[in-house]
């Protein structure tokens, strides 16, 4: 049989299509596509992943040892500090997770050559920016990683030119990249807005003064790296203090910049005219490690999570200590025992060395389960509460006012049929049905997929029951725009 489908989106967009359709099988093959047979025992090709969903019985404790992945948030900057420089950089520790592998799809539609290799190849990724030809973010990719904005500052900096489409509105919050563009421009980029995209351009950068309004993780990185390469000197204030911008701070170091002060809210950039190859290990992935804590505090379990590093954890530790919880740590692991009831605690999301936004959503599930009421306030995103109505939907006594959220505990959950609206909130329904009475199915898990490595092996090897499944389609199924 010969399949081709007109376009790539007409598959890897929404729907499915029907073998007989598609004209070429071998290109088909090449796109993210499942061949999936179903209730009538006919069979259609869906986009992998995006099917998915996890069936989750609640009721085990966690027990025994989960090892943390590298983390996400630092090895998606690495992997754009790449762009930097024409020689080869050489990352560890890289996740095996969705958000990488657009980010690899995005730096080789740029011209770079990327290998990824997990397993026996240690979670290693060696990136040449050797002959970059096109330096562009398209929509289709920054739509579906808003991290995609993260190559603008390298591409201005190395290539005098950066087209880089707008993100848009997204799950938690508006989140503008105004802070990237206001930054560029004091390091004296041009700076075009049209037709969606931002259009950047220099013949060099060179240093200046920004003192960020708002502090921001990935603008801080942004024009860390943009500097970098910046004739003269800059000065940044206000900056994040997150490990991930310490550990990107580490490796353009290692490539050749002179920053100091990364990890303060201020930070000194010396401008070099050249950045060189390097090997990196990207550190262990802190909200990860956290997300595993909080489900074994909560299914009264024994667990040690290994390969992580306690001290960027020490707001939810001590938040969780508060809350009845027992924790042990030694230099890079944390042992969770806990056999006690929950207690209530209020929690307030901040950037580092604060409660991270990015454990609101677990920590609420905790809190379902704690004696008595815990306001959890949201600082940082405007829209973080989108998985409180679905744990409500489990039992969850919670009353969302604006930025806070009110958790009544402690009120039995039980399995029901849940969608997951971001990366966070999945992994916050993930762990309520790990003590939820029966069943959870919980569907889209490709927002989970983004940013979590294989969470039900992890979870399955500690005694969580959790498994993956494919959907089994509807009898007719819709044939999208373009392929017919
Ligand atoms: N903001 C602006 N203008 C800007 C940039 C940010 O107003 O130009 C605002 C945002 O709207 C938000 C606040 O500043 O209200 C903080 O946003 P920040 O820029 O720090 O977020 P980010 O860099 O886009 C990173 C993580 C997020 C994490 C936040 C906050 C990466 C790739 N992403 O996002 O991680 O929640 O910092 O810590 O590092 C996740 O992993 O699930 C995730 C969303």
């Amino acid at each position: 049989m010969k399949i081709i489908p007109k376009s790539r989106e007409a598959i890897s967009g929404t729907g499915a299509v029907t073998p007989s359709l598609v004209k070429n099988v071998t290109e088909l093959k090449k796109l993210p596509v499942r061949l999936k047979v179903q209730f009538d025992g006919s069979a259609v090709y869906v986009p992998e992943n995006l099917m998915d969903k996890f069936v989750i019985r609640g009721g085990n404790p966690l027990l025994g040892t989960i090892r943390v992945s590298g983390a996400k948030n630092a090895a998606l900057p690495a992997m754009a500090a790449a762009i930097l420089t024409d020689e080869t950089l050489v990352l560890e520790n890289i996740p095996d997770v969705r958000d990488i592998q657009t980010e690899r799809n995005l730096l080789v539609s740029m011209g770079a050559e990327v290998e990824l290799g997990y397993g026996r190849a240690h979670h290693r990724t060696t990136i040449s920016c050797r002959s970059l030809v096109n330096p562009e973010a398209a929509y289709e990719l920054v739509k579906t990683m808003r991290a995609s904005t993260l190559v603008l500052g390298p591409l201005v900096a190395r290539m005098g030119r950066a087209r880089v489409s707008l993100p848009g509105g997204c799950a938690i919050g508006a989140r503008p990249i105004d802070l990237h563009i206001k930054g560029l421009e004091q390091l004296g980029a041009t700076i075009r807005q049209e037709h969606g995209y931002i259009e950047a351009s220099a013949d060099r950068l060179r240093g200046g003064h920004i003192a960020f309004d708002k502090i921001t993780v990935t603008g801080t990185e942004d024009l860390m790296m943009a500097a970098a390469l910046a004739q003269g000197e800059t000065l940044m204030e206000n900056c994040a203090r997150e490990p991930e911008v310490v550990d990107l701070a580490v490796l353009l170091n290692k490539m050749g910049a002179k920053i100091e002060g990364a990890g303060t809210s201020t930070i000194r950039i010396k401008g070099v005219s050249k950045l060189g190859g390097a090997r990196h290990r990207i550190i262990p992935d802190r909200i990860e490690a956290g997300t595993f804590v909080i489900a074994a505090a909560l299914t009264g379990g024994d667990l040690t999570i290994t390969n992580c590093d306690p001290l960027h954890l020490n707001a939810l530790l001590q938040k969780l200590e508060e809350c009845g919880v027992t924790t042990t740590t030694t230099g890079d692991s944390i042992r969770v025992k806990n056999g006690h009831r929950l207690k209530a605690a209020d929690m307030s999301t901040e950037e580092y060395p604060g409660f991270p936004t990015d454990m609101q959503a677990q920590y609420m599930a905790l809190a379902t389960q704690a004696e008595g009421t815990s306001i959890i306030t949201e600082n940082i995103f405007e829209n973080r509460f989108m998985h409180a109505q679905e744990l409500v939907r489990m039992g969850a006594n919670i009353k969302v006012e604006g930025s806070r959220a009110i958790v009544r505990g402690h009120t039995p959950l039980s399995g029901a049929a849940v969608q997951c609206s971001d990366l966070r909130a999945s992994a916050s329904l993930v762990i309520a049905a790990l003590v939820a009475e029966g069943e959870t199915i919980l569907d889209r898990v490709y927002h989970i997929d983004r940013g979590y490595e294989r969470i039900e092996e992890k979870l399955r090897g500690a005694n969580g029951q959790i498994r993956r499944i494919g959907e089994m389609l509807p009898k007719r199924t819709q044939v999208p725009a373009g392929v017919a």
